[in-house]
């Protein structure tokens, strides 16, 4: 069996050929950051051009790559929720068209659980059950996963995500959007000990919840009292963005894996699978790494270059085509939160 994917939940436009075995047959991701850049955040208008530019292109090279033809593919999937609406409508409106000319099955894929699913291609054994963890630019949340179709929410952020702070704060310091990948390169010359940023719920056992918008407040502070400022204007020195970088990072991961270890306890789960742009970090690959060590449990990490939206996690559909769980041409988008 062959299926096509399609990813344009945000500001990437993926598409990926699979098998039912899991192998990569074809994988291709245009990035648009060039087009975001200077506003320091996606703009969706821009997003959702840009990907009907792009979308056509990125499934033909994913054919090509995989050398195989539309006439091949027995079914294709998207992802459908969440995300930016106009950027979803896009893949879902290849996807139909493609499943109304060629007369094959669509499905729905839910890019939170793709994310998570995305450690699944490296591996060979099952990783379900699982505790699974979402971090990413919308999302900080952690699932209890008793199947790739059985996916029950355990507890998330309560205000930002992770990613979204990254961002933010790199905002503040003038360092380049996306800010994690800025951020977290800053932090490896930086002190983590030098400030004392908030962990919130950290010590407390019976919250499986994130919060950083404190934490960002936090930064804001430290960096500019409680007035108001133009954080263009501010001159920040090196030793402060490397000391305030690693600090933050060191309160956000502390936060992550702290939480993450707690699921894992409270669940009786044996193994944790993370993915989603902020599990690239390196810092907290590490830290959960340290962990797993200490409290015996398995550890996945998506491997970094599918932790950044991708098409190749849609292999989650395989799953659902096997269960018989494909979608009419009725299928709608479910943008929910702005992010995934
Ligand atoms: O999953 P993703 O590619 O997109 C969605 O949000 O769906 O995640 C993007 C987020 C951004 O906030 C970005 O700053 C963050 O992931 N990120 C990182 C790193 N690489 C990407 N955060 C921390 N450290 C990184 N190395
Ligand atoms: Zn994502």
């Amino acid at each position: 069996m062959i299926i096509l994917t399609i990813e344009s939940t945000c500001d990437e436009t993926a598409a990926a050929v699979l098998d039912d075995q899991l192998q990569v047959l074809g994988s291709v991701v245009a990035s648009q950051l060039a087009l975001h850049e200077r506003f320091g955040g996606v703009v969706p208008e821009i997003a959702a051009r840009a990907h009907v530019e792009s979308i056509l292109p990125v499934i033909d090279e994913a054919l090509r790559q995989a050398g195989l033809t539309l006439a091949e593919l027995d079914a294709v999937a998207v992802a459908t929720k969440p995300g930016l609406a106009g950027s979803l409508l896009v893949g879902l409106m290849a996807a139909k068209s493609l499943c109304l000319a060629l007369d094959i099955p669509l499905v729905a894929v839910d890019h939170l659980q793709a994310h998570i699913f995305a450690c699944q291609l490296d591996c060979d054994q099952d990783l379900f059950p699982c505790v699974g963890m979402v971090v990413s630019g919308g999302h900080t949340s952690l699932y209890n996963c008793q199947s790739p179709l059985e996916f029950e929410l355990l507890g998330g952020t309560i205000d930002d995500a992770a990613g979204e702070a990254f961002d933010k704060v790199a905002k503040m310091l003038g360092l380049p959007f996306p800010g994690g990948p800025a951020v977290s390169a800053a932090a490896e010359q930086g002190d983590p000990g030098r400030f004392q940023f908030p962990r919130s719920f950290l010590n407390d056992p019976e919250r499986l919840e994130f919060s950083f918008s404190g934490l960002k407040t936090a930064v804001r502070y430290q960096l500019a009292g409680q007035g108001q400022v133009d954080f263009e204007q501010l001159d920040i020195s090196a030793e402060d963005v490397a000391d305030i970088s690693a600090s933050f990072q060191e309160a956000v991961v502390d936060c992550l894996v702290g939480k993450a270890v707690l699921a894992i306890q409270k669940t009786g789960a044996e193994r944790l699978c993370v993915g989603g742009g902020v599990a690239a970090n390196r810092r907290f690959r590490l830290r959960l790494q340290e962990q797993a060590a200490e409290q015996g449990f398995e550890l996945h990490i998506a491997r970094p270059e599918l932790c950044t939206d991708n098409a190749v996690m849609g292999a989650i559909a395989i799953e659902r085509l096997k269960a018989g769980l494909t979608e009419s041409l009725e299928l709608d988008i479910q943008p929910g939160l702005v992010r995934g």
